[in-house]
């Protein structure tokens, strides 16, 4: 990238990893950041410092609905005509899978709502913008993509993560521009600061992926933490999938009391 970004737009910023993001990024004093989500300005996590913000700008839409790319493509003229990034971050991280073991599909349709035609409007409200004028098009996936999870069984959010990395993998190709990069970013269990947690943190994982994304090489992946990078992209992926499967019945009666 030759220029420098300072326009960065964080779908799912309300709370969690998007919110992270956009405060590390804001300790950047040139960086300008549109946040957005369904949920009010003042009522996401961050408000009490967000608000006194000249640089942090909310836009509150359910990027499922059609209106939701004309309210995105607006936000395009407030670009000084340079690269952006655009990190598709935003998800339902829920199970869709009932106690018995069937589908619960008003939580299936909403993974796939979000992962899918969220994706979609996003993709048509910036494609335009970043063609001219270049950027990074960033898509927050996960190890689940890899591999059917064992320990809490979902379909639609594995499978939504699948269907983005073949996604931003297609677009790599098809963009094939010098002046637009395509990342993708595996990530393992993160969760707020706790002392004790096993899970990496929200804001570490912020820095990381910034940092990573501010470099003068800009990478295609990121694999966040290295463990789970040995073990899910490179350990099951090589493992024949009845022998995965054959753990995973063997891991789930001995969970059934
Ligand atoms: N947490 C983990 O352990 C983990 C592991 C691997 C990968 N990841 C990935 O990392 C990303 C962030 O995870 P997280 O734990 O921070 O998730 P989270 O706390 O559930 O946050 C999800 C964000 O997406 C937004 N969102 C959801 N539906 C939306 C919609 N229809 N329109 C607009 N925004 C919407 C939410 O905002 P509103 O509700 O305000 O709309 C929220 O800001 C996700 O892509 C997730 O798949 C997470």
């Amino acid at each position: 990238m030759k220029r420098r970004i300072n326009h960065f737009i964080i779908i799912g910023s309300s709370r969690g990893l998007g919110s992270a993001l956009v405060e590390v990024l804001l300790r950047n004093d040139s960086h300008h950041i549109f946040g957005v989500a369904r949920t009010r300005f003042n009522e996401i996590k961050n408000y009490k410092n967000l608000c006194h913000s000249t640089r942090y700008h909310h836009i509150e839409t359910d990027i499922t609905s059609a209106s939701c790319v004309e309210t995105l493509k607006s936000i395009t003229s407030k670009f000084s005509k340079g690269p952006i990034q655009v990190v598709f971050n935003a998800a339902v991280v829920e199970s869709d899978i009932t106690s018995d073991f069937t589908i619960n599909f008003d939580t299936f349709d909403k993974v796939n709502s979000v992962g899918i035609r969220g994706l979609s409007n996003v993709l048509k409200a910036f494609e335009g913008y970043l063609f001219t004028y270049g950027g990074i098009f960033v898509g927050i996936s996960s190890f689940s993509a890899f591999v059917p999870p064992v320990f809490d069984p979902r379909i639609a959010y594995p499978s939504s993560k699948a269907y983005l990395d073949m996604c931003l993998r297609c677009l790599r190709s098809i963009w094939n521009s010098d002046h637009i990069s395509v990342v993708t970013v595996h990530l393992g269990h993160i969760g707020e600061k706790q002392a004790g947690s096993q899970s990496r943190s929200y804001s570490d994982t912020a820095e990381k992926l910034v940092k990573s994304l501010s470099g003068k090489k800009i990478p295609s992946e990121i694999n966040y933490p290295r463990l789970y990078t040995l073990v899910y992209k490179y350990f099951l992926t090589s493992v024949p999938d009845f022998l995965y499967l054959k753990l995973f019945r063997m891991l789930r009666k001995s969970r059934i009391p």
